[in-house]
């Protein structure tokens, strides 16, 4: 039996997610939360396969009367990044289980927030979603680094990451991500980052800076930490990874996924997109083409979405899901490091978040 959920934020992005809904088997929509109901009934009406037929009517302006009038047990955010917080909190605080879209808070204390609030239901899933860890080529990756299959030990890698986003959404209206200090790490970065933590958990040392860019056609006005950044991620076993990335560039020649090697003690990795080779003494032993990001990222959230059911019923990769908070706790040690210009420990911010 599907799982009876509630989906929040029905145009833009979030329409893409109500498709992926529909396309799973693992979780069925029961109603739809947005501040724009009109808006959110014509993009229903949009939507293709077994759409429930009177979805379009079973939109509200708030989880809490959505949740008052359907039965449901989950509860997907995709509005705005700056609602996140209030919607997270009222979600768990209705017993729903909870998968908000990265980022899942714009700062310290409402990450805080969050946590206090499922301290209070630690038997509900809290998952910070992200879609680029789902897709066949991701999958590949990750078994190469934590497999017996793949390069063993981890010394170093690297990720590279660059793309031209224009950020204006109307004549005078910008992306959260153009305003909201430190958003590049929390909104760009952590899609490739979040591959990184899902293989190798967290570093144990991070060191970052993020760009200064200016760029009137992409919404980029030099809000600090909203364009690009580099940072060197430190391993417990001494092992580096190296990133740099921008989504303000004068091109986009890499797509989302980042470009990526790894160096290990039994083979190395060499990833381009949905392209992975393995390498192990001077041959190459492995050589695949997967499909990498899927149009609209809609087959990337549909496993998602059924990844979630999964946990949910048969307890399959629940505390992996769950530890997708680490991924804002990575993007967040890179902003205090760039903010400090100082070294810091992942750990030791991590237990203060989780305090
Ligand atoms: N690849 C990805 O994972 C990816 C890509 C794009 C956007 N996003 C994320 O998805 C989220 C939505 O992005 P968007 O550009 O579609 O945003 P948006 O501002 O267009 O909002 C999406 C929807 O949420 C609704 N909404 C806004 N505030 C609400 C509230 N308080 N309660 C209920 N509904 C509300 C809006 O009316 C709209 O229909 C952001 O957090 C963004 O970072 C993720």
């Amino acid at each position: 039996m599907p799982i009876p959920t509630i989906h929040v934020g029905c145009r833009h992005f979030g329409h893409g997610r109500l498709q992926a809904l529909v396309n799973c088997k693992g979780l069925e929509p029961v109603a739809c939360v947005d501040i724009d109901v009109e808006g959110s009934r014509v993009a229903i009406g949009t939507l293709t396969g077994d759409v429930p037929a009177d979805l379009a009517d079973r939109v509200y302006t708030s989880i809490t009367e959505a949740r008052q009038r359907h039965e449901a047990s989950v509860c997907l955010i995709f509005a705005s990044t700056t609602a996140h917080e209030a919607l997270v909190v009222e979600s768990l605080g209705l017993g729903m289980h909870t998968l908000c879209v990265k980022p899942i808070a714009c700062s310290q204390d409402e990450f805080r927030s969050m946590i206090a609030a499922h301290r209070k239901r630690p038997d509900l899933m809290l998952v910070q979603g992200q879609n680029k860890r789902w897709n066949p080529a991701a999958a590949k990756m990750r078994e190469w680094l934590r497999e017996e299959n793949g390069i063993g030990e981890m010394i170093g890698g690297e990720c590279r990451f660059w793309i031209r986003q224009n950020l204006w959404t109307g004549k005078d209206t910008r992306q959260p991500d153009a305003f909201v200090e430190g958003l590049y790490f929390h909104a760009g970065a952590s899609h490739q980052l979040d591959q990184l933590v899902a293989a190798k958990g967290l570093p144990a040392y991070v060191t970052a800076r993020v760009h200064k860019r200016e760029d009137v056609e992409l919404g980029q006005t030099g809000v600090w930490g909203t364009a690009g950044g580099n940072a060197l991620m430190e391993y417990a076993n001494g092992a580096c990874v190296s990133y740099a990335g921008t989504r303000a560039g004068h091109a986009n020649p890499f797509g989302w996924s980042g470009h990526w090697t790894f160096q290990g003690e039994r083979g190395d990795i060499r990833r381009d997109a949905g392209h992975l080779q393995l390498f192990r003494k001077d041959e190459c032993v492995e050589d695949v083409q997967l499909q990498d990001l899927h149009a609209g990222l809609i087959e990337d959230d549909r496993i998602q979405f059924d990844a979630l059911a999964d946990a949910i019923t048969t307890g399959k990769d629940r505390d992996w899901m769950g530890h997708s908070l680490d991924t804002w706790v990575l993007m967040e040690a890179l902003n205090a490091s760039a903010r400090t210009l100082e070294r810091v420990d992942v750990g030791a911010l991590r237990a203060s978040l989780f305090a």
